[in-house]
């Protein structure tokens, strides 16, 4: 039996079990395309972060030997990786149950925020500890990676560096939590056509990873930027600024209300800048005021995972992860 302070509350007649999943979106801080891969992906070289702009997902798990699995959303989201998710857990853990998710979707959808992917990874995480099985890390990574290539960061959290399809991963240490500006400008860009464009522009030569490592490496101490304009490159940006120049635009603006740095996360269409304080964030969102703006701030590992032991209750050693009841 869960104690009720937890969070969990389990209803014995029943067996439904359900928590509030608090999934959190990313930004990619510079994104390498490098080639295109045999399986028809793009070999990447991108620093995932995840920010406090959140999903939620209120998750109910009842044991049964049927399956259902039922979502009901504030807008429609077709082929939602909820449900996959859902149907992939049940598959692995080889039972049934009835599983109904529903989500309030507050990440911009086509926005290079991974809402989808972290609504699918909030899955992954909370509802092996509904149904009380603990599925490994390297499971959940490989399920993670088959249901989407930004999936498998989600279930770790924090700043990390993604290699290969972006689902080989690796943590950078914590650093002080930042405050972000993002700007939303209104359009989707959808990542599958934004691969096909610069895909096109992609030589033989794999690009220099050289200021990707120096970022890397000045990641060790507090100067992770680099200069003003910052180090960092997403080769995204030049199609899509020539397709949409009101993201230049922004992007400038971006600067010039003093964040370092400032550019798109993974296809687009999302700006964000960093700043110094929540305050010269908010001093900036005022003179952004044409644009839909949002001042939120990056989550740190440490955080992200307090957050995670918080949602999901009692765990055996509070430090196996993921968490498992
Ligand atoms: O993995 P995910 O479903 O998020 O990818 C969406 C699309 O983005 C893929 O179908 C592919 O066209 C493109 N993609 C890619 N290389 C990556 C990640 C995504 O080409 N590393």
């Amino acid at each position: 039996m869960v104690s009720k302070s937890l969070r969990l509350s389990t209803t014995n007649e029943s067996q439904k079990s359900t928590v509030r999943l608090i999934a959190n979106a990313k930004l990619n801080l510079g994104l390498r395309v490098l080639s295109k891969r045999p399986d028809g992906f793009h070999e990447l070289r991108t620093l995932f972060q995840t920010i406090s702009l959140a999903d939620w997902i209120d998750l109910s798990y009842r044991p049964s030997r049927v399956r259902e699995i039922t979502l009901e959303a504030n807008l429609d989201i077709p082929h939602n990786l909820i449900v996959r998710a859902a149907h992939a857990l049940l598959d692995e853990a080889g039972i049934g149950g009835r599983i109904h998710a529903k989500l309030t979707k507050r990440i911009p959808m086509g926005g290079g925020l991974g809402g989808g992917s972290a609504n699918a990874a909030a899955m992954l995480l909370g509802l092996p500890a509904l149904m009380k099985r603990r599925i490994p890390l390297a499971v959940l990574s490989r399920i993670g990676a088959g249901l989407g290539s930004d999936v498998p960061f989600f279930l770790h959290g924090g700043r990390a560096i993604g290699l290969g399809r972006g689902t080989e991963l690796y943590p950078l240490p914590d650093g002080p939590s930042e405050a972000v500006l993002l700007v939303t400008p209104g359009f989707p860009i959808a990542t599958p056509e934004a691969y096909q464009t610069i895909s096109a522009n992609l030589g033989a030569e794999s690009a220099s990873t050289a200021a990707f490592e120096a970022q890397v490496w000045q990641g060790e101490g507090r100067g992770f930027y680099g200069d003003k304009r910052g180090s960092l490159v997403n080769d995204f940006e030049p199609s899509a600024f020539e397709q949409f120049p009101q993201l230049a635009a922004i992007q400038k603006r971006l600067w010039a209300t003093g964040a370092s740095p400032a550019g798109m996360t993974g296809s687009g269409s999302t700006m964000y800048g960093i700043y110094g304080s929540k305050q010269d964030a908010e001093s900036a969102a005022a003179k952004l005021q044409q644009w839909k703006t949002l001042v939120v701030h990056t989550v740190i590992r440490r955080r992200f995972r307090a957050m995670w032991f918080k949602q999901l209750g009692k765990f055996s050693d509070g430090v196996m992860w993921p968490p498992a009841v």
